[in-house]
C-alpha cells in the first residue's frame, strides 16, 4: 500500500538559502566586483545549508570556472541527518551581468537524492534543448533544428513563426541563430543565465517556447533539476572544448556523442528547486531594498508533487542583523 502521508518539502527550506545568497549578492549590483559578490553570495549559501536537515554532498558546485570562492564539489553541508541528498549550487547564475547591473541573475539550488545527479567531472559545456510541459517528448538533440520546431509549433496549435527561442549570445552560436531564423522562429537572445532561460521555457507568461545552445554543464543539471519539478524537459550533449577534454571522457567512460536525456541529468522524481532574483529578470524581480529592509522573489518546487511556489517575501534586516552573521 502506498504510504499517503505527506513528507517534507525540502525547497521550502532551500528558498532560504537561495534568499541569503541574493539578500547578500545583491548588495554588489553594478559594483564591478564578481568576486566580492560571488564571495558574499557562496558564505551566506553555505551558513543557510547547513542548517537544512539533510545528509548533503555536492556533486555540481561552481567556482573553478571563474575561479571564484566555491561551494566545492565534494563538500559536505546540512546538519549530517537523512535523507541523503546531491546538491547543484550557483550561488550566483549570472555573476556578470550582477557586476554590471544587468537582468537576469538568480540565485539557485537544487537537491536530489544521493546518486541520482550527473556529474559532469571536467565539462564546462554542454549543448542543450529544454522545452515546457507540452512539447517534452517531442524534441530530439540530434534532430534538425526545423523539426524540433516544427514539432514543438504543431504541439502547441501554433506555427513555427509564432515560437520564440531562447539563445545564449555567444559567437559561437551564430550558426545555430542563423538555422533558427531559417526555420522561421523568433530569437530571444539573453546575454547570460540559460537557467532561467531553460525554466522560462516551461512558464507560458514569459512566451518562451524553447531554449538552445551551449552553455554551462552544471546550469545544466540546475535547469534539469527545475524543469523536472515543472513537468518540461531538457536533453544535452557535452561539449568538449578541446582535445583534453575529449580524452578525459573516454577515461572517464563518457560518450561525448551520446544524448543525455532527463533521467542521466537527474533520475530521480524525488527533486527539489529554489532560486531567487538577484537582479531582475524575465524569470524572477531582482532584490530591492529599502529602508530597513529588503523585497525578494522566489521559485521554490518539488519534483514529487509538482508543486510550483512563488515565494514574495520581505525581509526586516535590523532585525536579521542581530541574529544573523550574514551581512545584508
Ligand atoms: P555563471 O553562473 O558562471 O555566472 O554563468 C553564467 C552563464 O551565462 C550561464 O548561464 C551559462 O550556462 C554560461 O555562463 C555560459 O558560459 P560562457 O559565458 O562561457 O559562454
Amino acid at each position: 500500500m502506498i504510504d499517503t502521508t505527506p513528507t517534507r518539502n525540502l525547497a521550502l527550506d532551500l528558498v532560504r538559502v537561495t534568499e541569503a545568497a541574493a539578500l547578500a549578492a545583491g548588495r554588489h549590483m553594478g559594483r564591478g566586483d564578481k568576486i566580492r559578490a560571488d564571495r558574499a553570495a557562496v558564505d551566506a549559501m553555505r551558513l543557510m545549508l547547513n542548517t537544512v536537515q539533510m545528509d548533503g554532498v555536492i556533486v555540481i558546485g561552481e567556482g573553478e570556472k571563474d575561479e571564484a570562492p566555491m561551494l566545492f564539489n565534494g563538500e559536505k553541508l546540512g546538519t549530517g541527518v537523512a535523507p541523503q541528498v546531491d546538491i547543484a549550487v550557483d550561488p550566483i547564475e549570472g555573476t556578470r551581468p550582477l557586476a554590471l547591473g544587468l537582468s537576469n541573475s538568480i540565485a539557485t539550488v537544487a537537491l536530489a537524492p544521493r546518486g541520482t545527479m550527473f556529474n559532469p567531472g571536467p565539462f564546462f559545456y554542454m549543448s542543450k534543448i529544454a522545452v515546457g510541459p507540452i512539447a517534452k517528448d517531442l524534441i530530439d538533440i540530434d534532430a534538425p533544428i526545423a523539426d524540433n520546431l516544427i514539432k514543438v509549433a504543431k504541439a502547441k496549435g501554433e506555427h513555427v513563426e509564432d515560437l520564440t527561442v531562447v539563445v545564449l549570445d555567444r559567437p559561437r552560436h551564430d550558426k545555430l541563430i542563423a538555422e533558427i531564423r531559417k526555420a522561421g522562429a523568433r530569437i530571444r537572445l539573453i546575454p547570460d543565465g540559460d537557467v532561467a532561460g531553460a525554466l522560462m521555457t516551461a512558464m507560458p507568461e514569459t512566451n518562451i517556447d524553447m531554449l538552445l545552445g551551449i552553455g554551462g554543464t552544471p546550469e545544466g543539471v540546475l535547469a534539469a533539476a527545475g524543469l523536472r519539478c515543472m513537468g518540461g524537459t531538457i536533453m544535452g550533449k557535452l561539449y568538449p572544448r578541446n582535445q583534453l577534454e575529449i580524452e578525459q571522457a573516454k577515461k572517464l567512460g563518457l560518450d561525448i556523442n551520446k544524448p543525455l536525456l532527463m533521467d542521466d541529468l537527474i533520475s530521480s522524481e524525488d527533486v527539489f528547486f529554489a532560486a531567487t532574483g538577484i537582479t531582475s529578470g524575465d524569470l524572477l524581480e531582482g532584490v530591492s531594498y529599502f529602508r530597513d529592509g529588503a523585497k525578494t522573489d522566489s521559485l521554490v518546487m518539488r519534483g514529487l508533487t509538482g508543486t510550483v511556489r512563488r515565494i514574495i517575501a520581505t525581509h526586516r534586516l535590523s532585525k536579521l542583523s542581530e541574529i544573523s552573521s550574514i551581512q545584508y
